[in-house]
């Protein structure tokens, strides 16, 4: 059993370790992006494989400045949303969910200024624009018969689009993506496969493939993580069961899969090497995405179960073998993550989506203890 209150006082000192990594980050390498460290350093040469990290940077910015309410953090929060404007009409990358709903759709829900909505909607509306009539899904940056699980983390700025402007194409395309995708990627005992190929004439699902996984039949772990909290968020803006019942299947299987500790190997089913055990990343985006499930099954005992689970997570990556606070040099925040082991980037190094999913789910728990605490009188 976690002892909450020490857990929060984790979380509070991630939280200000966070803060000084970030704004040595942003004073250090000025407007620059980075996607994940070589040896602990954020700035190299590294080839990005694909740029979808550019919002990752501003969300934490956001994030800070919801926690600390400091002007500091909200200037630099707004500058570096202002850098990926541009970005709302990229129609090289399936990421714009990644890139605006962690900036713009944040700054949007603090101030409801409608002239950053626009922005918000805009990015929705650009990545419609990648929907397969044939196949009925979006395509992935690497071809037009390709379906990524990872698009499930960015289909919810379209149905937001769609809610928005009251456009029902919209909706259909989020929609059917949503379907295809639990159909053909999400397996029968919730685990997922990478990535989908079609036949691009008759719209016929093919094979399951995989860029980042072990092999096509496996399942890379940020892949599933990615499906657990896609079709949570979905099933919030549908209350489709449907997708509630897949985001369920994906958190059961990520817990019947991973050791006690709650991090996953980058794949279940890889030859165990004992150098690369972890991918924290995975781990971050499961506890943030179990934080929601736990608000968004029917069943009490899920529920709690979702919670605890979620919490157990969060006390292993705060710790000083995953938190990068004793590790001298390092400027990422979470360690152990990985990217994409077979190219050979981000191997065992800080991500930048680890950094941002790993915040988010501290932010979640320390609002939480806030309000145990004022329900309390601890305040
Ligand atoms: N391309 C998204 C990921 O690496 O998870």
């Amino acid at each position: 059993m976690i002892d909450l209150t020490k857990l929060a006082q984790k979380c509070q000192i991630t939280m200000d370790f966070a803060g000084k990594q970030l704004r040595r980050l942003i004073e250090t390498y000025p407007d620059y992006f980075p996607m994940y460290t070589v040896n602990g350093k954020w700035q190299h040469e590294g080839e990005a494989w694909t740029n979808w990290c550019e919002g990752f940077l501003g969300g934490q910015l956001w994030l800070l400045y919801q926690h600390t309410g400091e002007r500091y953090w909200r200037e630099k929060a707004e500058y570096y949303s202002r850098l990926i404007e541009r970005r709302k009409t990229d129609r090289n990358v399936h990421d714009l969910g990644f890139l605006f709903l962690s900036t713009w759709k944040r700054w949007y829900d603090l101030t409801g200024d409608k002239d950053i909505e626009k922005v918000v909607i805009e990015a929705g509306q650009t990545l419609a624009l990648r929907f397969k009539e044939r196949g009925q899904y979006l395509r992935s940056f690497v071809a037009d018969d390709s379906l990524f699980i990872d698009i499930m983390m960015n289909v919810p700025i379209i149905y937001y689009a769609a809610q928005q402007t009251g456009n029902e194409n919209l909706w259909r395309i989020a929609n059917q993506h949503s379907l295809t995708t639990r159909r053909y990627l999400v397996r029968g005992d919730g685990s997922t496969a990478h990535e989908g190929i079609f036949d691009l004439g008759t719209g016929e699902f093919l094979r399951q493939s995989t860029h980042q996984g072990w092999r096509n039949d496996s399942s890379w772990a940020r892949g599933l993580t990615w499906a657990l909290y896609g079709f949570g968020t979905v099933y919030i803006y549908t209350q489709d069961a449907r997708f509630l019942n897949t985001a369920e299947a994906c958190a059961n299987f990520y817990i019947e899969r991973t050791p006690d500790h709650g991090v996953p190997p980058n794949d279940w089913e890889e030859a165990p090497n004992p150098s690369l055990p972890y991918e924290s990343s995975a781990a971050a985006i499961a506890a943030s995405g179990l934080l929601n499930l736990a608000k968004l099954t029917g069943d009490p005992a899920r529920a709690r179960f979702y919670h605890a689970y979620a919490l157990r997570i969060i006390d292993t990556l705060t710790t000083p073998e995953f938190l990068a606070i004793d590790t001298p040099g390092w400027e990422g925040i979470l360690k152990h993550g990985m990217y994409h082991q077979r190219k050979g980037l981000g191997v065992d190094e800080s991500v930048m989506w680890g950094e941002y999913f790993f915040l988010e789910a501290i932010s979640k728990v320390l609002s939480q203890q806030n309000v145990a605490n004022r329900m309390w009188g601890h305040e």
